[in-house]
């Protein structure tokens, strides 16, 4: 695990602390659901727009400070255990589900394999799991990165994440992110990460949802501000939604 997701787990929140509003308006309309799980849930911020919008939620998180953080944030407005998505077991049922920003790209494919099959315990049979995970081409270059500054308090930080290698045959990538402080307490430091990740390409993404207990009900852009139109399942992009229920 990483340094940004763990020790340096403050710059985390920070650096992501966008405003995600009209995406949970949109996810709370198309989940239907009143107790929501996150898996890699990190410091919250969708547990909370979530919980603002008066779902009872629920977020898991292998990190130990990603866990503390979304507890200081959601108090007593939902819960937050130290636990492996690929290996879990909270003893209930869930109507509904939610995982962003590509957070199970950091998953091998049999882990996604395992984490899928855990889900499916935890989901009341009309659930659904809306998770946001990038499809690449094969042969498609590494996208040219995201970059953005975040402010709290007195600390601005300018963040730069690129894709540094992309292999979508052999279904890897290598993620570069580089944190630098640019104000605050901690101004001048820079925290730069390699992150290993799954490159997922439609067929192999829809092979790996085939061999689990849930189907494909429908994929949309994540990527177009403010809206988040229905494409076809073989679309591909860096932000996809992926609405997955299980499989009768
Ligand atoms: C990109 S962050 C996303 C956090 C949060 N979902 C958000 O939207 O801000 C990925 C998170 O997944 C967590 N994570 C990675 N592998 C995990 C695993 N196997 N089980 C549970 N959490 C995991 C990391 O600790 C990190 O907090």
């Amino acid at each position: 695990m990483t340094r940004l997701y763990e020790e340096d787990a403050e710059l985390y929140d920070i650096a992501f602390d966008w405003d995600i509003s009209a995406e949970a308006d949109w996810l709370v309309e198309r989940l239907q659901a009143t107790t929501v799980l996150e898996p890699g849930c990190g410091s919250g911020r969708m547990l909370e727009a979530l919980a603002d919008r008066g779902c009872r939620v629920v977020g898991i998180d292998t990190s130990p400070q990603m866990v503390e953080l979304a507890r200081l944030r959601l108090g007593t407005r939902g819960e937050v255990f130290e636990a492996d998505m690929t290996h879990f077991d909270l003893g209930r049922k869930f109507d509904g589900a939610v995982c962003p920003i590509n957070t199970l790209l950091h998953l091998t494919p049999p882990e996604l394999g395992r984490h899928l099959q855990r889900m499916a315990r935890h989901l009341e049979p009309r659930a659904r799991y809306l998770v946001q995970v990038g499809l690449v081409e094969t042969g498609q270059e590494p996208f040219a990165g995201s970059h953005w500054e975040s402010s709290r308090g007195e600390t601005t930080v300018k963040v730069d994440w690129v894709d540094e290698e992309l292999d979508a045959v052999q279904g890897v990538s290598r993620q570069r992110s580089r944190i630098e402080v640019l104000s605050g307490p901690r101004a001048g430091e820079v925290l730069e990460e390699i992150h290993a990740m799954t490159a997922w390409t439609p067929a192999t993404w829809a092979e790996a949802i085939e061999a689990s207990p849930f189907e494909q009900a429908a994929t949309y852009d994540g990527g177009t501000k403010g809206q988040w139109p229905r494409v076809d399942v073989s679309a591909t992009g860096g932000l996809l939604w992926h609405e997955l229920s299980v499989a009768a």
